[in-house]
């Protein structure tokens, strides 16, 4: 079972406290987000991972070893790796998801449908032929992108080529139909992918790096920002 621990910044109280529980490499990119709810998503990222592994590994959240270098350029901006875990963070507009599973790859992604959005742009960035083809038929297209990005995005976060991918390559199920990764050539390997209820005006998609089906589990992180 994969566990998606979910904070809501409309509701959860941010205690700068938890920045005491941070590395040097995470107060770094703390400091360097401009906007107060970045600095905010980014901290609670931070801390669910931490208070997720310490209940586990019976330590301090700030004694968990964290390491985010990325597998591109060596920057500290990548996916996020710890010992015992496989981890995936995203977060958009009111959501901070933390996807976890002791051993199998997984990757999340949230995204806050922005309706001003130029889906027909984005999509030649960012689609296959036959997704744009069913972009253009659905009658809320901001909404059918982002569904289509979701899904996109936890793919290649669950495999760690995050944004060096070429998405036109990667084709999922249409927005209407249940998730399912449809082709990736060149990429070896069993992926199974999962629509996550969110919240209203969000989509959430996760993927996991195995051929069994996947089961998804969604906690409220506020518990574990308690204690
Ligand atoms: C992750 C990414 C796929 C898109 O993210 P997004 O949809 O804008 O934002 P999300 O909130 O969903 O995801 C961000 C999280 O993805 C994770 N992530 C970053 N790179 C990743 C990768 N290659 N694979 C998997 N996860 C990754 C990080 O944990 C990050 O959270 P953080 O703020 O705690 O560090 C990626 O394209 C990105 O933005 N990376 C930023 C670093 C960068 O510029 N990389 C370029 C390569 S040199
Ligand atoms: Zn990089």
């Amino acid at each position: 079972m994969i566990e998606i621990w979910w904070a809501r910044l409309s509701t959860q109280p941010i205690d700068r406290a938890w920045i005491d529980d941070l590395n040097s490499v995470e107060r770094e990119r703390l400091a360097a987000y401009q906007r107060v709810e970045d600095q905010d998503r980014f901290l609670l990222g931070c801390t669910i991972v931490r208070r997720l592994l310490a209940g586990r590994q019976q330590l301090p959240p700030a004694r968990i070893a964290i390491d985010r270098t990325c597998a591109d350029c060596g920057r500290p901006h990548g996916k996020v790796r710890a010992q015992g875990a496989e981890l995936s963070i995203s977060h958009s507009g009111d959501l901070v998801g933390v996807a976890f599973h002791p051993t199998t790859p997984v990757g999340l992604d949230v995204e806050l449908i922005n309706p001003g959005l130029d889906a027909v742009a984005l999509a030649r960035v960012s689609l296959a032929p036959a997704e744009t083809e069913e972009l253009l038929k659905a009658d809320d297209q901001a909404a059918a992108f982002t569904t289509y990005w979701t899904r996109k995005e936890a793919v290649v976060k669950a495999t760690g080529d995050g944004i060096g991918a070429d998405l036109t390559k990667l084709e999922v199920s249409p927005p209407d139909q249940p998730a399912a990764l449809l082709s990736w050539p060149g990429h070896d390997g069993p992926i199974q992918l999962l629509d996550i209820e969110s919240a209203p005006n969000h989509r959430a998609a996760l993927a996991a790096l195995t051929d069994k089906e996947i089961e998804a589990v969604n906690r409220e992180a506020a518990e574990l920002l308690r204690s």
